[in-house]
């Protein structure tokens, strides 16, 4: 990539503008509102770390599409995989009998599991289904209808899970008297603590505000089947919660006979340099969803790992058609093989640690509040001159970014932007990607950037 913008292809007409002014009217306004159409990007194609749009020009992808692409774009490996699957199964549902790529997959998925509790798989085809489902497994095994989740969390846009996670108001709005059977507690994340607390402190303080407060005032404990926690929440701008939280919490969780639900849809699969974010914190969950980059980003599916006492003593009702699609089965299995025999993991992980601390360099800049990061993941939080969230310079980042040809991962109205890029970009493209985000964060912090 060379000054402003990438490395151009053959244009595919017609043009960007061209097909923005066709169909801009056709989709929903979430896809297709302002702030969409601003970045004018009309993609035709994508490989590695790379998106190429209808224009030829091609943009760094440090979003890994939303984290699914954690092997980068169609990798060769993961693509005859899955097109031989294709071929031989086509689709087959496995209410009505088990296949072959299923059976493989759950042998790997356990071979590769955080803690040697979890003995069951459940496949699902999403995200926001894995993370429902693993919900389900906990009301329905424990008879108990409340879930503790915290404020910050996303677990998908279901009407189930909209409930359950708590990204923000914005978001749940029109559902706010919808029940849903969640609690919320404050996410203990180090940057909102209270002045004069330490994040060990601050999460100490959180689960007291469980005990003394939520079981005491809102929900008896017994009352309570699990809790749902993302051990990095990504969504909400990369939070990492102290470790000592992480611990409690599961000591409340054997307290009160709850089960512990770790969401590693978004932080699983080696995005924060292990293949679990749980790892971190030495924990073992009782449910495990996964989601996201399990299948190389090919085809979707999603999964539960569960122990014998959530998976094996009750039915539960829970799945979904495509769930456990054959050959998206065969393309997690072969992602999961690549991981482990390329040691993507690690060297992602040495990647990580060298973008992190570079970028903590920027915290000097007016406009960086904090960076922080795990693994190959980084969130730069922006703040203005009182020291206030300020998503309009985040806003002016990413629109300065695309304009240059790289893509950051940043949710409208949010003061974050991430850098969530494939496991296996090249290190000298991640420099590269990281000379543009820099020079737009020293651009954001003047007037005269917007
Ligand atoms: C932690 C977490 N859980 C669940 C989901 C929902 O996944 P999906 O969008 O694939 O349904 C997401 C999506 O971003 C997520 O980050």
């Amino acid at each position: 990539m060379k000054g402003r913008g990438g490395r151009r292809h053959p244009r595919t007409s017609p043009s960007s503008a061209e097909l923005w002014r066709r169909y801009s009217r056709r989709f929903p306004h979430y896809f297709w509102g302002e702030e969409t159409r601003l970045a004018s990007v009309l993609l035709a194609g994508a490989h590695d770390s790379r998106v190429v749009d209808v224009d030829g020009k091609e943009y760094i992808d440090l979003t890994s599409q939303w984290g699914t692409n954690n092997v980068g774009n169609v990798h060769p490996k993961v693509l005859r995989a899955t097109q031989e699957a294709l071929a031989r199964y086509g689709f087959l549902i496995y209410f009505i009998a088990p296949h072959l790529p299923m059976l493989d997959l759950a042998d790997k998925l356990l071979e590769v599991r955080p803690s040697p509790n979890l003995t069951r798989v459940f496949l699902e085809l999403s995200g926001t289904g894995a993370a429902e489902g693993a919900v389900k497994y906990a009301v329905e095994v424990a008879e108990r209808p409340v879930v503790l989740s915290f404020m910050g969390q996303y677990h998908g846009l279901s009407i189930g899970m909209g409930m359950v996670g708590a990204l923000s108001s914005h978001e749940r709005r029109h559902w706010e008297a919808y029940g849903g059977g969640a609690v919320h507690a404050p996410y203990p994340v180090p940057i909102r603590r209270p002045k004069g607390m330490t994040p060990d402190e601050y999460g100490g303080w959180v689960l007291d505000y469980i005990r003394d407060e939520l079981l005491a005032h809102v929900v008896s404990p017994e009352r309570v089947a699990g809790t749902i926690f993302e051990p990095v929440a990504l969504e909400a701008g990369v939070w990492i919660p102290p470790k000592s939280f992480v611990r409690g919490l599961r000591s409340l969780c054997d307290e009160h006979g709850w089960a512990y639900i770790d969401d590693e849809v978004e932080a699983g699969v080696g995005r924060t340099g292990k293949m679990w974010a749980i790892e971190h914190f030495s924990v073992a969950p009782d449910l495990v969803a996964i989601g996201k980059g399990l299948s190389g980003g090919l085809l979707p599916i999603s999964a539960v790992l569960g122990t014998e006492k959530m998976m094996a003593e009750k039915e539960v009702a829970a799945g979904t058609t495509f769930g456990g699609h054959p050959a998206a089965c065969v393309a997690a299995s072969a992602t999961i093989d690549l991981l482990r025999e390329e040691r993507i993991i690690p060297r992602s992980a040495a990647l990580g640690r060298r973008a992190l601390a570079r970028a903590k360099e920027w915290e000097r800049f007016d406009s960086v509040a904090e960076v922080r990061g795990l693994g190959l993941c980084l969130g730069v939080e922006l703040h203005d001159r009182r020291g206030n969230p300020d998503p309009a310079a985040a806003r002016r980042v990413f629109f300065d970014c695309v304009r240059r040809g790289v893509i950051p991962l940043w949710n409208y109205g949010d003061c974050v932007l991430r850098v969530q890029p494939p496991l296996t970009i090249p290190a000298d493209e991640l420099d590269r990607a990281l000379d543009v985000l820099e020079l737009a964060l020293r651009r954001a912090g003047r007037p005269s950037a917007s």
